[in-house]
């Protein structure tokens, strides 16, 4: 039965909501920044930096100015260029894809599981050939994906492993945090992720000393010495008002991925109508769910009914990366990744952020329930 007593209006995402809350201190810290012009890189991006990794039990962390240089820097510290290609899920946002192309080399799309929407191991190795020389497997949805697999077949057959952990900081795989299984991890940090920067930024994470090094290089122009270029680098430094935001909102993440769960387990409980599907979850994945995605059969009706009773769900994403115009001189079609096509044709995303309250989460409950009832 729907509450029609509570004049509910539910949009995707509400950032307003979260920095309200964490305002004063926020701006206690860009004063901080200001006073110590510390603009770009320095000492508050080293304090970031050193919290972040010892968030994600890295030994390492480097900030940069958003998350697909992130994967840019990862791809070139690894020395992956011209001629070579990249194993990515198609099921991604198409940054994942971005990451790979800005460095010459070529992104090969294999299809997600039907289930648990994550890229499928078992069509990996049909992908590989001598050109080969990674795989960036996704914690898509804030859930990591099957890292033990994508592990053996890259021990297997030599190649790198990273960790695309734009979504899922704070996620967990058997217990253990993302961010230090493969080579290196790319975070983002834009305003609506689970940790979002006031403004633009993202991450590596790392256990090698050798990627550290080479990508705090990358970052700055290729420099160790100030006007000293060793090789082609890059102006990608995170800004000090960003990581000094940062710095103050890592330390509400942990209880904001709880919510999220709590969220993620009323609407796992609550929704029962069998015209919604959900993402599997295997027991090794600890999702700190930084999308809530959905199929139906007719999205476009769900996404009508919900919008007339107020609730905004987001769609991630409707075009899978294979398909997109950017890459279709990469001749893939219709039919060369069934199931993230059909995710794309049929998913939409609940609304999910640790901000709503318990009867938003039980109305949009109600009403998803009453799809198809009505
Ligand atoms: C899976 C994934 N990879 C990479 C990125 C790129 O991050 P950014 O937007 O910070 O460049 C995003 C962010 O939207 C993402 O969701």
């Amino acid at each position: 039965m729907i509450n029609s007593t509570v004049n509910m209006h539910i949009p995707f995402l509400d950032l307003k909501g979260q920095h309200q809350q964490i305002k004063n201190k926020v701006f206690e810290a860009f004063e901080e920044v200001y006073e110590n012009t510390a603009f770009s890189g320095g000492s508050f991006v080293e304090k970031f930096e050193d919290r972040f990794a010892e968030f994600c039990d890295t030994k390492y962390a480097v900030g940069v100015n958003n998350g697909t240089s992130a994967l840019q820097l990862a791809i070139i510290a690894l020395g992956i260029g011209a001629g070579d290609e990249v194993i990515i899920p198609a099921n991604t946002f198409i940054a994942t894809a971005w990451g790979v192309s800005y460095s010459g080399a070529t992104p090969v799309f294999v299809d997600c599981t039907s289930d648990t929407w994550q890229l499928d191991a078992s069509k990996i190795e049909e992908k590989i050939n001598s050109k080969t020389k990674a795989i960036i497997g996704v914690h898509l949805y804030g859930q990591p994906f099957d890292i033990s697999e994508v592990q053996s077949i890259c021990d297997k057959y030599g190649l790198f492993l990273l960790e695309d952990a734009a979504q899922a900081q704070g996620a967990k795989f058997n217990g253990v945090p993302v961010g230090g299984f493969g080579e290196m991890a790319c975070f983002s940090f834009y305003p609506g992720k689970n940790l979002g920067a006031c403004g633009e930024a993202g991450g590596v994470t790392t256990n090698h000393e050798k990627y550290y090094e080479k990508l705090k290089g990358l970052r700055n122009h290729g420099c160790k010495k100030r006007y000293y270029h060793d090789e082609l680098g890059y102006n990608m430094r995170m800004g000090g008002l960003e990581a000094a935001s940062l710095a103050v909102k890592i330390e509400y993440l942990p209880s904001w991925n709880q919510r999220r769960k709590e969220i993620a387990r009323k609407y796992r409980e609550g929704i029962v109508n069998p015209m919604i599907k959900m993402q599997a979850q295997p027991g090794w994945a600890d999702s700190v769910y930084h999308l809530f995605v959905v199929t139906t059969q007719n999205r476009k009706e769900l996404l009508n009914y919900l919008n007339d009773r107020n609730i905004f769900p987001g769609m991630h994403y409707p075009v899978p990366c294979h398909l997109q115009k950017a890459y279709s001189a990469l001749g893939y079609k219709v039919g060369d990744c069934p199931n993230s096509e059909f995710l794309a044709d049929h998913c939409l995303s609940l609304p999910m952020y640790a901000e709503l309250t318990d009867d938003m989460v039980e109305y949009v409950i109600d009403v998803v329930n009453a799809y198809g009832n009505q």
